[in-house]
């Protein structure tokens, strides 16, 4: 659709580092020049952490700076709103999608946006999917809603891939340490977060890059390197 889109369109309408612009169309393909803002998503205890470490290392192995963070956290405020979010008193759903908005909108005023304008790669481990997927979808309290309000805090930057790990969600229940306020939410929650993710992936295919994650963590990391590697 890229290219069909991209031909129809003069060459210097597209820049270089637009969703739009072919490989035809530029010199050198968006990954290798431009700064790229890529996020890790998946439920709890799929390896999504595991996958946005070595995706960051093997950026930087191609000599790429790249700064990389994750939600809730990655700032000071940060830090201690995550404090509240998982290990603080009950809250209602609206309370707890607002305290990740507001540690997300620090990070992509503080960190994400100066790096990448800074010409630095961002990995981020979550972030405003993990609010569509957990409050928006599971939660209830609607994906149009979370989303406007996320894109509101956060100037609109969203990133530009995102890969969603896939696990049996079985299997990724099990292997929750079940340590914190949302992870002690039960298997029936768990499941609805699973779902939730792959319909989202649906819903924005051109951002969203599902993975099968039931697989050794290194196979998955190089599936999600051939899979960057083909943007470009
Ligand atoms: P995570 O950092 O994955 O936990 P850990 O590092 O302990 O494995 O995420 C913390 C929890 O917060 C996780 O259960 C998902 C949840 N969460 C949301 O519900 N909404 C959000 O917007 C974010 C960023 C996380």
């Amino acid at each position: 659709m890229h290219l069909v889109a991209a031909r129809d369109e003069r060459v210097d309408d597209v820049r270089a580092d637009e969703a739009g612009a072919s490989g035809y169309d530029r010199p050198h393909a968006p990954y290798r020049t431009a700064s790229v803002f890529l996020s890790l998503e998946g439920v709890d205890g799929s390896g999504k952490t595991t996958q946005a470490g070595l995706l960051a290392e093997a950026l930087r192995a191609d000599g790429r700076e790249v700064v990389a963070t994750r939600e809730p956290g990655g700032t000071r405020l940060g830090e201690e709103v995550r404090e509240l979010l998982l290990e603080g008193v009950e809250m209602s759903a609206w309370a707890e999608t607002t305290l990740f908005a507001a540690a997300r909108a620090e990070l992509a005023e503080r960190v994400i946006a100066p790096a990448l304008a800074a010409g630095n790669d961002v990995v981020c481990d979550r972030y405003i999917d993990s609010s569509l997927a957990y409050q928006g979808i599971a939660r209830g309290l609607g994906l149009e809603r979370v989303l406007e309000l996320n894109l509101t805090v956060t100037n609109g930057l969203l990133p530009d891939r995102t890969f969603l790990v896939l696990v049996d969600p079985g299997v990724a229940f099990e292997r929750t340490k079940r340590s914190d306020r949302i992870e002690l939410e039960g298997e029936a929650f768990h499941r609805a977060v699973d779902e939730a993710y792959r319909s989202l992936a649906e819903m924005f295919p051109e951002r969203i890059t599902t993975v099968d994650g039931n697989r050794p963590a290194e196979e998955v990391a190089e599936e999600i390197r051939g899979r960057l590697r083909e943007l470009s």
